[in-house]
């Protein structure tokens, strides 16, 4: 039987479909890369906001259509969607929905549905994914490695909590044997994933940290870059900035969410910082790391926010001069807090108003960082082909650059140097080698 993947959503369910996929192909199912060669879809699903549950349902609706016609076998729901709505799935017509945390049995879910039995699974069985886990890695020099489940943080606004559970470290021991393997197979760069990536070890209590797994992960010589990804900003310790500024493998890219510049609308979030307590960790970050990147997330239209606490969020992030800054609109999320208490009472155009001021400025901020870059020689690892011809990659920084040069592979590192700068990508040239 065939099966195909539609992924939505962040990192983790990158990663999560990986490992679906890998489990499958080693239980003799084909995982193949078209709706049109497939007899089984699986939708791995995020629910992070309404826009995202909205486009997966209307994708469902397609595949029900296909089904109905014989062109489809089964249809199966994955990620967070299936924690939210799993009876609601069912109903529509989904055979089978799997939970975030229950990725480890989707073949012995997907033999039961293929012998007709409709069945959710939402187990907790994160544990029983490890190293020795099958993968099937979409790029051979790059790895996402989920370090920690889950969030105990309960923003509010956010459902990641009640799909995701609880947080839950993997050992260091276990995640070390999986780099081992990656290192084995050839990739070049990890990044670490987590809701609260810095939160690592601490449910652990044996002093695991990020900071450690980042040098224990540096001490493999194949291993080039190791990114981390998502920081919470109470979560961030001076031994992890210590260990990033002295690490020359450890990406000097920090993506710390900070969602609001108001302290009013940071307390509604119950986000466990105020504004200020931000700016200290960023200026603490940049004093010891001077070339640091700093991106982060905003939450625009928060309920009850007033033109003063958008103001306030301009003024901040003007202050502090992101790298780079994702936007989105406040979207009430049924259970959560946020959804249940406050009034979603700042208008659809309003919210879309303000969305555009701060992506306006923001452009306006990238534009004169990034002219910073221009004529600056930078490393760069290969990453792919654009479609003229071109290749692109990152720094480690995180930016992203497009260059030309001579035949390069997908991992070579190699040095460039920038002679045109935008609001996005940076545009160079790699510097030959010279041959003596
Ligand atoms: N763990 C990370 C990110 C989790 S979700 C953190 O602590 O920030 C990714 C982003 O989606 C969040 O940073 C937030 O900006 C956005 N988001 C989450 N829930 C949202 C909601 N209900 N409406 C709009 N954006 C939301
Ligand atoms: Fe959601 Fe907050 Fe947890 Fe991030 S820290 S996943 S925004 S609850
Ligand atoms: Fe979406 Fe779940 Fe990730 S809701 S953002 S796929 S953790």
């Amino acid at each position: 039987m065939r099966v195909f993947f539609k992924t939505y959503g962040c990192q983790m369910n990158i990663n999560d479909t990986e490992i679906m996929s890998g489990i499958l192909l080693q239980d003799g199912f084909d995982i193949v890369n078209s709706l049109d060669e497939a007899d089984i879809v699986i939708l791995n699903t995020c629910v992070v906001r309404q826009k995202s549950q909205d486009k997966y349902h209307s994708e469902l609706g397609q595949l029900f259509k296909l089904k109905k016609k014989g062109k489809l076998k089964l249809i199966g729901i994955a990620g967070c969607g299936s924690n939210l709505e799993a009876e609601k799935l069912l109903e529509q017509g989904a055979d089978f929905v799997l939970g975030s945390r229950s990725i480890s049995e989707v073949s012995n879910v997907l033999k039961k549905a293929i012998s007709g039995e409709k069945i959710t699974y939402l187990e907790d069985t994160v544990c029983s994914i490890d190293s020795s886990s099958p993968r099937l890695r979409f790029s051979r020099h790059h790895a996402w490695i989920t370090i920690i489940h889950g969030c105990n943080k309960f923003c509010t606004y956010c459902i990641v909590p009640y799909t995701r559970g609880r947080e839950k470290s993997r050992p260091l021991q276990d995640i070390i044997r999986e780099i081992e393997r990656l290192v084995h197979d050839g990739v070049k760069e990890i990044t670490f994933l987590g809701q609260n990536v810095d939160a690592y070890g601490k449910d652990l209590n044996d002093g695991t940290s990020l900071a450690r797994l980042i040098e224990a992960a540096s001490n493999f010589e194949k291993i080039e870059r190791i990114w981390f990804l998502t920081s919470y900003p109470t979560e961030i310790t001076d031994d992890l900035i210590e260990t990033v500024a002295r690490n020359p493998k450890a990406a000097k890219s920090f993506h710390i969410p900070v969602q609001s510049g108001s302290d009013r609308i940071l307390k509604l979030m119950n986000r466990r910082y105020t504004k200020n307590q931000y700016l200290q960790l960023v200026e603490k970050i940049r004093t010891r790391i001077p070339d640091v990147s700093i991106s982060s997330d905003i939450i625009v239209g928060f309920p009850s926010e007033t033109l003063e606490d958008h103001n306030e969020t301009i003024e901040f992030v003007k202050t502090v001069e992101f790298e780079r800054l994702n936007l989105a609109v406040y979207s009430p999320r049924d259970g959560t807090v946020a959804s249940k208490y406050l009034r979603d009472d700042v208008s659809r155009q309003e919210k879309a108003r303000r969305l555009n001021e701060l992506l306006e400025l923001q452009k306006q901020i990238n534009r004169r960082l990034n002219e910073r870059y221009l004529g600056c020689t930078v490393e760069v690892i290969v990453e792919g082909n654009t479609k003229n011809g071109l290749y692109y990659g990152r720094d480690i920084r995180n930016k992203i650059i497009i260059f030309s040069g001579e035949t390069l592979s997908v991992g070579d590192k190699v040095t460039v140097k920038i002679f045109q700068t935008t609001a996005g990508p940076l545009y160079a040239e790699s510097q030959k080698k010279c041959g003596l």
